[in-house]
């Protein structure tokens, strides 16, 4: 495995491989069993694997949030190592973002302005959509690979790249969650025991709304208060239980069609997202 830092480096290192597919695992490190599953599935269906390691500002809408994010490099790289990633691409700040910088790509609508959009400002989408076409430009993949945790991001990638004919199959793989359900994410080490005993209420909440739905409740408030009941349990500041279109966002009143559940809440200072995909047969 190699690790390089700059755009000409990468393209260099994958010169010599194009005869191949070639699948790309963008991150933001701080990796963790989610990402290996993604890097498991990339090596299964390419001939070579990269990674990008890039904490990204633009995408940042709370300062605080930027400076904790955890950045493990050395351990992320021997992760990736050992999963049989084949190229790190850990470029710096100033490599993606050099002076003059001044272009954003920007997805407009329900699906990027709504929730996530909502709650974390324009910036959010904007800087993910930015930094990925720039990652998809250097590498030029067959694929990429996107864990289901993040819904959103994942319509609004798939919005930009219908739209825009970038040449690349997104792959989404279904999120991977801890033993006691919890989605994995790389803000989870942030929760103190309690924080994390609390913040099990999401996917419970989540559960609560598949059994309901399951048991025929298809008006989305009903089952929106299902999933309250169980929220209120642990004592988390809710910022959004949504039931909305998983392409487009536009929201769903009557869950008479595959319907995408969505929460976001606080747990502590530690801001978490899951969701589940529900239809009139409650699955
Ligand atoms: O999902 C993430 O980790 C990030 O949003 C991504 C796709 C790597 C872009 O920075």
């Amino acid at each position: 495995m190699i690790v390089v830092r700059t755009v000409a480096d990468l393209r260099a290192a994958l010169r010599e491989r194009r005869g191949g597919s070639i699948g790309l695992v963008p991150t933001m490190g701080a990796l963790h069993e989610g990402h290996l599953t993604l890097v498991r599935a990339a090596r299964a269906d390419n001939d070579t694997v990269v990674m990008s390691i890039f904490v990204n500002p633009a995408q940042f809408t709370e300062q605080a949030d930027l400076a904790a994010y955890p950045r493990t490099e050395e351990r992320d790289v021997a992760l990736a190592e050992e999963a049989g990633v084949d190229v790190v691409f850990a470029p710096d700040g100033g490599e993606m973002y050099p002076d003059g910088f001044s272009t954003t790509v920007s997805v407009t609508g329900s699906v990027a302005e709504t929730l996530e959009g909502a709650q974390r400002g324009r910036a959010h989408f904007d800087g993910v959509a930015t930094v990925v076409t720039k990652l998809l430009l250097a590498a030029l993949p067959d694929a990429a690979y996107f864990g289901a945790k993040d819904a959103q991001q994942v319509a609004v990638l798939r919005r930009l790249t219908a739209d825009l004919n970038v040449p690349v199959e997104l792959v989404v793989c279904p999120t991977s969650r801890d033993d006691d359900g919890l989605a994995r994410s790389s803000r989870n080490a942030r929760l103190s025991p309690d924080e994390r005993a609390r913040a099990l209420a999401i996917p419970r909440a989540l559960q609560a709304v598949t059994d309901a739905a399951a048991s025929g409740i298809r008006d989305s408030r009903a089952l929106r208060d299902r999933a309250l009941d169980v929220l209120a349990q642990g004592m988390i500041a809710l910022e959004y239980v949504a039931f909305v279109d998983p392409e487009t966002f536009e929201p769903v009143p009557q869950v008479d069609r595959p319907t995408l559940v969505a929460i976001a809440a606080r747990v502590g200072a530690t801001r978490l997202i899951d969701n589940t995909v529900i239809d009139a047969g409650g699955s």
